[in-house]
């Protein structure tokens, strides 16, 4: 049976409880609206743990002026009712004033990872993300934390804040869940329009392109890069904002891939106001 818990110091209670009697407990952070890919996170995490803490806020830190913090999908009913579906025991929904009281100035930076990709267009979002995860780990206190790898440069930014600060929390990280037709599954899709999403997965068919011509030899990303953006300008009516080749891990842009490191091939494209990222990660 899931319980909604509400109240910062209730769920720090229950996770000291739940700590106390020797079982592990697992987070999934979200800001709801879930879909196939957030359920995902939910079942990972519950072979890694004995209690699943899902938490569902919608973040008004991590979102910049202009941005669709105001206009994110919210339904708290339908959300509970597929937490539960997964295996949640405890959905965590704090109030934003909770969070957030006005007297509030504590942020956590990770600096460079966050530099470049989202971070140069969304300045100040990741600041939000590792601030808010900072609170949600001391409030849910998690052996496991488990995270989509659709988000790839939270995920950098996520475990490099972890060892940072030496948060007692270990990262599992689970694949992209993607519609048939590739298309990653994301809250903004609902955004898109009837035309919009059927161009939309031109975005993953790009990126197995890239794939293909990585594993045929190509070592050039600037090659790779305008490959993948005539396909993109050609196909659809997005608008890119950014097509990187980076080092997996420490995001730093890769001229030129070099053999048995792991690539991050990684873009963010406007459909009209709705911004969709995804990503592949090709091992040469
Ligand atoms: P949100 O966008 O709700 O995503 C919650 C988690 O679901 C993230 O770890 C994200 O990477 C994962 N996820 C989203 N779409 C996915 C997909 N198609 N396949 C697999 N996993 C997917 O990311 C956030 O919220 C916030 O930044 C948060 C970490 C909760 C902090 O506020």
């Amino acid at each position: 049976m899931l319980e909604v818990v509400r109240s910062i110091e209730e769920m720090q209670e229950k996770a000291s409880a739940v700590r106390a009697a020797g079982k592990q407990v697992g987070a999934v952070p979200t800001m709801g609206a879930l879909h196939e890919g957030h359920l995902s996170l939910i079942t990972l995490c519950r072979r890694h743990a004995d209690v699943v803490v899902t938490t569902l806020f919608v973040n008004p830190t991590q979102f910049g002026v202009g941005e669709d913090f105001d206009r994110y999908p919210r339904d708290l009913e339908r959300d509970t009712r597929r937490a539960a579906e997964a295996g949640t025991d405890f959905l965590f929904v704090p109030g934003r004033a909770m969070m957030y009281p006005a007297e509030y100035v504590t942020y956590v930076n990770v600096e460079k990872l966050t530099d470049g990709l989202e971070g140069r267009s969304r300045p100040g979002h990741f600041r939000g993300v590792t601030t808010v995860l900072a609170k949600l780990f001391h409030i849910v206190q998690p052996h496991v934390a488990v995270f989509g790898q659709k988000d790839a440069q939270q995920v950098a930014v996520i475990r490099r804040m972890v060892r940072d600060l030496n948060f007692d929390v270990r990262v599992v990280i689970a694949p992209i869940v993607r519609e048939p037709d590739g298309l990653a599954m994301s809250s903004r899709n609902v955004f898109l329009t009837e035309q919009q999403r059927a161009e939309a997965p031109v975005l993953y068919r790009s990126l197995r392109v890239a794939e293909d011509l990585i594993r045929g030899g190509e070592r050039r990303s600037a090659v790779l890069i305008e490959r993948m953006r005539e396909m993109i300008t050609a196909r659809s009516s997005g608008a890119i904002d950014y097509i990187s080749i980076a080092d997996e891990e420490n995001l730093e842009e890769l001229p030129a891939i070099s053999e048995g490191s792991g690539v991050l091939v990684s873009l963010a494209v406007l459909f009209g106001t709705t911004r969709l990222i995804d990503n592949i990660v090709v091992r040469s």
